[in-house]
């Protein structure tokens, strides 16, 4: 035994009846008193310190918030993209690019998405599928006019009746109907929400040998960026036993239900989603959180993805009317001191080169007395 541990006796005190009234007593009675008192009154600050009210944590920072722009070469090898695009094997008609139309207040939006893949010269099919029990006949007429080919789908239910899911996000499982276009013939496909607009060719996207891929998440919070991806743009490979997997599991998969299918996406594909560049995802966050990344990285910027601001929307995404639309655009390009303004304007741009390019085929959607798509304001 280690007797130098041992307390040595000087340092109890006991108080027993007595010991206090000797006069020497007393005083070292009034000094362990101090003591006692002292050793109280640090515990008490020193309790109080650590139990104050903590300020919010520093933003953790990883590279992307400390954005530099090092690298300057472009994203992609232009020699390895020819040879694979000029294959005799690449055939643009096993490629699509699909979008979904759940609710005829996205009608403009797909139409100026259209317009937007077909400036950019996209090889791919275009294919929209919709919920026809959601769609009218006119919104779906505006939606295809600019090159997406309309395809009925059947509404994917939400788990637990879409208890716990965002009420914007019940028709969202119905994206898995993607998997199945391998019915069809295609080999690959890219996936972009109606609410995301092309500013330059992404064909080498259906070069891509996985299976998958995604662009990770954007959060303005403590979050930032995340490793989980956003479902507003995906690289598939569509696989109808995949497809008949994914919905088999809906039910009974470990997900936090609020982000509806992108959660259950990210518990799918959590292990083997390839991160795809940022430049595939332009969310509109990172212009909030990391001016200095989307500034610096935008030359190479394919799609823009208007998460924090739509220009095609109003109150809780309600339809703006068509005849609306150019001047709704504007008021969201004023949103929080103009911090979206460049991006909306572009799309702005967009939806009226669109509306002048396929004017004939627009006439024809609100031909109809009856159509109350370009009217009314209720979706
Ligand atoms: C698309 O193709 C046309 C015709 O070949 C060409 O004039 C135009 O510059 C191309 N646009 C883009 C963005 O590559
Ligand atoms: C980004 O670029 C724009 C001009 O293109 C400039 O006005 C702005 O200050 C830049 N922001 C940052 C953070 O570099």
């Amino acid at each position: 035994m280690k007797t130098y541990l041992l307390p040595r006796r000087e340092a109890y005190l006991p108080l027993v009846a007595g010991y206090a009234s000797h006069p020497h007593n007393r005083r070292t009675l009034y000094n362990a008193l101090i003591i006692v008192f002292s050793i109280g009154l640090n515990l008490f600050f020193v309790v109080s310190y650590y139990n104050r009210p903590q300020p919010p944590p520093p933003l953790r920072q990883n590279p992307l918030d400390h954005y530099q722009g090092l690298n300057t070469f472009p994203l992609v090898n232009q020699d390895t993209l020819s040879k694979s695009l000029s294959s005799r094997t690449f055939n643009p008609e096993e490629h699509a690019v699909v979008t979904t139309l759940y609710t005829d207040a996205f009608a403009p939006a797909v139409a100026t998405l259209g317009h937007s893949l077909r400036k950019a010269n996209t090889s791919a099919r275009l294919i929209l599928l919709y919920l026809p029990e959601k769609v009218s006949p006119s919104a779906l007429c505006v939606a295809t006019s600019s090159g997406f080919v309309a395809q009925p789908v059947a509404r994917i239910p939400p788990p637990n009746n879409g208890e716990g899911a965002h009420p914007h996000f019940l028709d969202q499982f119905t994206k898995l109907t993607l998997w199945k276009l391998d019915q069809q013939g295609i080999k690959s496909l890219v996936y972009l929400d109606a609410d995301t607009l092309v500013r330059r060719n992404f064909d080498e996207l259906f070069t891509f040998p996985f299976n998958f891929g995604a662009v990770p998440d954007v959060y303005l919070d403590d979050n930032g960026f995340i490793l989980g991806f956003n479902a507003g743009v995906l690289f598939l490979r569509p696989s109808t036993t995949v497809f008949n997997q994914m919905v088999s599991q809906i039910a009974t998969a470990d997900f936090p239900h609020l982000e509806a299918e992108q959660s259950f996406l990210n518990h799918y594909f959590g292990a083997e989603a390839v991160r795809l560049p940022y430049a595939y995802n332009g969310n509109l966050a990172i212009k909030q959180r990391a001016p200095e990344m989307w500034n610096r990285t935008a030359h190479e910027r394919r799609i823009v993805h208007f998460t924090l601001a739509k220009p095609f929307l109003m109150g809780d995404y309600e339809r703006v009317p068509w005849y609306e639309l150019e001047e709704r655009v504007v008021e969201v390009a004023g949103y929080e001191d103009g911090a979206y303004k460049e991006e909306t304007m572009w799309w702005g741009e967009m939806f009226k080169e669109m509306k002048h390019t396929y004017a004939k085929q627009l006439h024809k959607c609100f031909r109809h007395s009856s159509s109350r798509f370009s009217a009314s304001s209720t979706s």
